[in-house]
């Protein structure tokens, strides 16, 4: 049995198997093909923070499936209440047949897939979002960026950013991360990703310099600098993330045809400004789209090694 709590634990060509099974899980989709891959199977989707696409995407992924989601806000299950995790990861378990979790630390996530008997999935803690990258590289595949790809990432050294050097230290891209002083991913993640990069062949470069990521580059993405449970920082936040917008000055650096992703919930002014996001609206929307189709693949695949 597998979980799917961070790249770390997945190779190359497994990442590319996930990713291919859900491209063609979407094909067929497109023609009306409903493949009922996890009929009669249940999948419990924890919630310790909001989400729009993550709901969405695998409550409607598991429906298409021919299976059921449910849907469990800690704020209405006894969780919430200081029900020990490891508990609640017994019981539920024991009746679902997979389990999607949005936690906070990434430790809680961990403990659950410990005492868990069937798949768990992170479905995004503080430290990593690994669902996410799955769709982002879908939608590079898709837009036919894979070749001497080069993503830059300015912004927060936060989940996403430790996910983006997950997948380019395990699939081999150059990836180019830009924070501010003070923000920079975290150390023994990145020592993990230069290791990995090693093996793969990936460039890794972080800088201070949103300019130095981005000249060049065929992929820009930027996240919120203000993620869930940060809500008290925002305003220290703004000030010292001055200068790490993604502006139309910025991206004139980039390649001329580059793309731009965001994982999305956008704060425009902030990390992006209107015109970008505005421009590259397809991309990021298909960007979006992709997590229903790249989780479907997963939960398959996740369910096939059971
Ligand atoms: N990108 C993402 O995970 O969005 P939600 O927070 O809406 O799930
Ligand atoms: N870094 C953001 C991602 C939201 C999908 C957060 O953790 O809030």
């Amino acid at each position: 049995m597998r979980h799917f709590l961070t790249l770390k634990d997945f190779t190359k060509d497994e990442i590319l198997e996930i990713i291919d099974l859900g491209l063609e899980i979407k094909r067929n989709l497109k023609q009306g093909v409903f493949e009922h891959h996890l009929a009669n199977k249940t999948l419990a989707m924890i919630f310790e923070k909001s989400s729009t696409r993550t709901r969405v995407s695998f409550e409607t992924g598991m429906y298409q499936l021919g299976g059921h989601a449910l849907f469990l806000s800690s704020k209405d299950i006894q969780l919430g209440r200081g029900e020990p995790i490891k508990d609640t990861a017994r019981v539920v378990s024991r009746m679902c047949d997979m389990v999607m979790i949005r936690t906070f630390e990434h430790s809680r996530l961990e403990e659950f897939a410990r005492y868990s008997q069937v798949p768990v999935i992170n479905g995004l803690t503080d430290s990593y979002h690994p669902v996410q990258l799955l769709a982002d590289y879908m939608t590079i595949i898709e837009h036919e960026k894979t070749k001497n790809l080069t993503v830059a990432y300015v912004g927060d050294g936060n989940n996403m950013t430790h996910s983006w050097l997950m997948l380019a230290a395990k699939l081999g891209f150059e990836l180019r991360i830009a924070t501010p002083k003070g923000y920079e991913v975290d150390a023994k993640i990145l020592a993990y990703a230069y290791d990995e990069a090693k093996k793969s062949g990936a460039t890794i470069v972080v800088t201070n310099d949103p300019k130095e990521a981005v000249k060049g580059a065929s992929v820009v993405t930027t996240d919120t600098w203000v993620s869930m449970g940060q809500e008290d920082e925002k305003e220290k936040r703004i000030k010292d993330f001055e200068g790490f917008i993604v502006d139309d000055l910025l991206m004139c650096l980039a390649q001329k045809d580059a793309m731009f992703l965001h994982c999305l919930p956008a704060y425009r002014g902030y990390e992006v400004s209107e015109n970008v996001f505005e421009a590259h609206a397809q991309e990021i929307f298909d960007e979006a789209e992709n997590r229903l189709h790249a989780q479907k693949g997963l939960m398959v695949w996740l369910d096939q090694r059971r």
